[in-house]
């Protein structure tokens, strides 16, 4: 099994969302996954409990319950663990970036987002665990290319020393509405934009797992791939 955690420091970043649409995508992809809420907001859960099809199992768990919730995931079989853990404490982040074969950091694509990364960044850099930081929340695309302002500020990236997921997500209302009905926006809107590049950066993540060649288990990859065939994330 592997385990992924989405983390940051600044509140409201996008690590909910995030975490139920790679937790959807992947067991929609034929993935035996467990959505772990570590949140006492419980946002995730709460997500989970208004859906109305199969998804991901979700548990909401206090914070020192996350080594034992992972054992019994593993001894239950599931394929992927995902974590969505809350801002306020660097410790928990960092308790759930410890137990991770992945940690994903997310933030806005904004100035402000990027100072508030500093400190959790060089402490994940410090891990010996591969990670990657994904924007959320970033402006669309004009004519296939990043808004000047947004490009300035991911120049200031390169200092983290982070690896940048080479898929952003971008600030869509359909992402906002997936919370009110339990689904996720390529649920909601197939074909999509969003469709097009939550699969893409779940194809990442995957390959940043190696969850693509072979799992733990000797699982084959899941039948059907998530990589879209037209790139739509411009539109
Ligand atoms: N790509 C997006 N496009 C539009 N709205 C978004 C997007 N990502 C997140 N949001 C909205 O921004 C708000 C914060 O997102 P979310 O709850 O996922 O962040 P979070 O990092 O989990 O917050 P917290 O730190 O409070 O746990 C929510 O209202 C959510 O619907
Ligand atoms: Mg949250």
């Amino acid at each position: 099994m592997k385990t992924i955690s989405f983390i940051s420091q600044k509140g409201g970043t996008g690590k909910t969302t995030l975490s139920v649409h790679m937790a959807t995508i992947a067991h929609s992809l034929g993935y035996k996954v467990f959505l772990v809420d570590l949140d006492p907001q419980k946002s995730s859960f709460d997500w989970s409990r208004c859906r109305t099809t199969p998804g991901p199992v979700t548990r909401s768990f206090k914070p020192g319950a996350l080594f034992h919730a992972q054992s019994e995931a593993r001894k239950l079989g599931f394929d992927v663990m995902i974590v969505d853990t809350p801002a306020a404490s660097i410790e928990l982040s960092l308790d759930a970036a410890r137990v991770s074969d992945l940690i994903v950091l997310v933030s806005r694509p904004t100035i402000i987002d990027f100072r508030a990364l500093k400190e959790l960044a060089g402490l994940v850099r410090a891990m010996p665990i591969s990670s990657a930081l994904v924007l959320n929340q970033a402006p669309p695309q004009r004519l296939g290319r990043e808004m000047n302002m947004v490009s300035e500020n991911i120049n200031l990236l390169f200092d983290l020393g982070i690896h940048l997921a080479p898929v952003a997500i971008r600030t869509r209302q359909v992402y906002q509405g997936a919370f009110g009905t339990g689904q996720s926006a390529p649920e909601i809107q197939k074909n999509s934009p969003a469709a097009s590049e939550i699969a893409r950066l779940w194809t990442y993540l995957e390959s940043r797992l190696s969850l693509n060649q072979q799992g733990e288990r000797g699982m084959a990859r899941p039948g059907r791939s998530a990589m879209p065939a037209k790139d739509a994330s411009a539109a």
